[in-house]
C-alpha cells in the first residue's frame, strides 16, 4: 500500500473509481487498500459498467482509476461526458501488457498521463511503474522498480547487462517469502542472493526502465486473469472422449491473449468443439472455457516424444490458416 501511495503521490485529495473485481490482488491493492491507506476516498459502484462507468466518475468528482488494458479499451469506446469533462490526475494500467496504439489512444481521449504498472500476488501487487510527470512514462515499458530492487537475471542468477534479455527478478521488503506446502516453488523460485524469479523474461532499456519480452513460464494471460494451461489440460482430459489435451495462449483482440486447445479424440470418439467448451464451462471458471478448440489427429511432439506448448500452438495455427485458404 506505502509502496503505491508513493509511486502516484496518493494524498486525502484522491478520489478513485473501483473498477477491478476485489477477488484480484490488483483491484483489492490498488482500487481499494492504498487509496484508504492514503487517506483517499473511493466510489464503488455495484458492479462494473462500462455505460454508467463516466456518468460514475464525473458525478462523484474521481481523479484516477486503475484497471486492465482490456477494461480501458471498453471504456474508450463509451463517450466520455463534455461538460464538464473528467478531471484526471493519471490512470493507471496493469496486469496485462498495454498496447502502444491503446495507450496514445487513452493518452489522447482522457487527456491525462498513463501509467503502465507491473505486478505480481506474490510481491503484494505492483512491483514497477512508470512514474508521473514530470518524469518520462513510455508506451511499451512497465517503468521501474518500486519498493523493490529489479534486476535481469540469467539461468545462474547472474546478473546481465543493461539491454540484455534475461529473467526479470525482484527483492524487497513486500515480496513473499515462500510459498506454504509448496516446497518444489519454494526451491526454485529465488536465486541464491534472495531474489525472487517472476517467470516473466524481459530487459532494461536505456533509461533502466523494465520491458517485459514473453512469459517464462507458460500461463495464458487473458486480460489479466492468468490461467493455468496445466489445470485446463488435466480437466480436458478427462473427458472419456478426449486421449490427448494440449492448451495454449492464442492472440486475441480485445483480451490480449485467449485459449486455443488441441485435441486427439479416443478411436472411435466423437466431440463437437461445443460439447468440450460445455465440459470445461461446467467444470471450471468461465473465464477458463477455451475460445478456439482445433481437433487434430496427432499431436505434435519434439524428437524426445515432449509435449512444448509453443509448437503445438504454431502447428495448429498454420493448420488453421491453411484449412481456410
Ligand atoms: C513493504 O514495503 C514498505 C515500503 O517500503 C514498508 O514500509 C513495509 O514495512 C514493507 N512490508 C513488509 C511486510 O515488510
Ligand atoms: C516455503 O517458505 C516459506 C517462507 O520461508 C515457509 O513459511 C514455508 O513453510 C515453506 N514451505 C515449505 C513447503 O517448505
Amino acid at each position: 500500500m506505502k509502496n503505491i501511495q508513493d509511486t502516484y503521490n496518493l494524498t486525502p485529495e484522491d478520489r478513485t473509481m473501483l473498477v477491478m473485481p476485489l477477488f484480484h490482488v490488483h483491484g483489492l491493492l490498488c482500487g481499494l487498500l492504498a487509496p484508504l491507506f492514503s487517506g483517499g476516498s473511493l466510489i464503488v459502484p455495484p458492479k462494473f459498467s462500462a455505460t454508467d462507468f463516466w456518468r460514475d466518475f464525473v458525478g462523484h468528482k474521481a481523479n484516477w482509476y486503475t484497471a486492465v488494458p482490456t477494461i480501458h479499451q471498453i471504456l474508450l469506446k463509451h463517450p466520455i461526458p463534455r461538460n464538464p469533462s473528467p478531471n484526471i490526475r493519471f490512470v493507471r494500467s496493469c496486469s496485462s501488457p498495454l498496447s502502444p496504439t491503446v495507450f496514445a489512444a487513452l493518452e489522447k481521449a482522457l487527456g491525462a498521463p498513463v501509467l503502465e504498472a507491473y505486478a505480481m500476488t506474490e510481491a503484494a501487487h505492483q512491483m514497477t511503474s512508470n512514474p508521473l510527470p514530470p518524469a518520462k512514462r513510455k508506451p511499451g515499458a512497465v517503468g521501474l522498480g518500486q519498493g523493490v530492487e529489479v534486476r535481469i537475471l540469467n539461468d545462474q542468477g547472474a546478473e546481465l547487462p543493461q539491454g540484455q534479455e534475461g529473467e526479470i527478478c525482484v527483492k524487497g521488503d513486500n515480496v513473499t517469502a515462500g510459498y506454504l506446502n509448496n516446497e518444489a516453488a519454494n526451491a526454485t523460485a529465488y536465486t541464491a542472493d534472495g531474489f525472487f524469479r517472476t517467470g516473466d523474461q524481459g530487459r532494461k532499456d536505456e533509461d533502466g526502465y523494465i520491458v517485459i519480452t514473453g512469459r517464462i513460464k507458460e500461463l495464458i494471460n487473458k486480460g489479466g486473469e492468468k490461467i493455468s494451461p496445466i489445470e485446463l489440460d488435466n480437466v480436458l482430459t478427462r473427458n472419456p472422449a478426449v486421449a490427448e489435451a494440449v492448451s495454449f495462449a492464442i492472440p486475441d483482440d480485445l483480451y490480449g491473449q485467449d485459449i486455443g486447445v488441441a485435441v486427439v479424440l479416443k478411436n472411435g470418439a466423437a466431440l463437437s468443439p461445443e460439447d468440450l467448451r460445455a465440459w470445461v464451462a461446467d467444470k471450471l471458471a468461465k473465464f477458463k472455457v477455451p475460445k478456439k478448440v482445433y481437433f487434430t489427429d496427432v499431436m505434435p511432439k519434439t524428437a524426445t516424444g515432449k509435449i512444448q506448448r509453443r509448437i503445438v500452438a504454431e502447428t495448429m495455427q498454420k493448420q488453421d490458416t491453411k484449412a481456410k485458404l
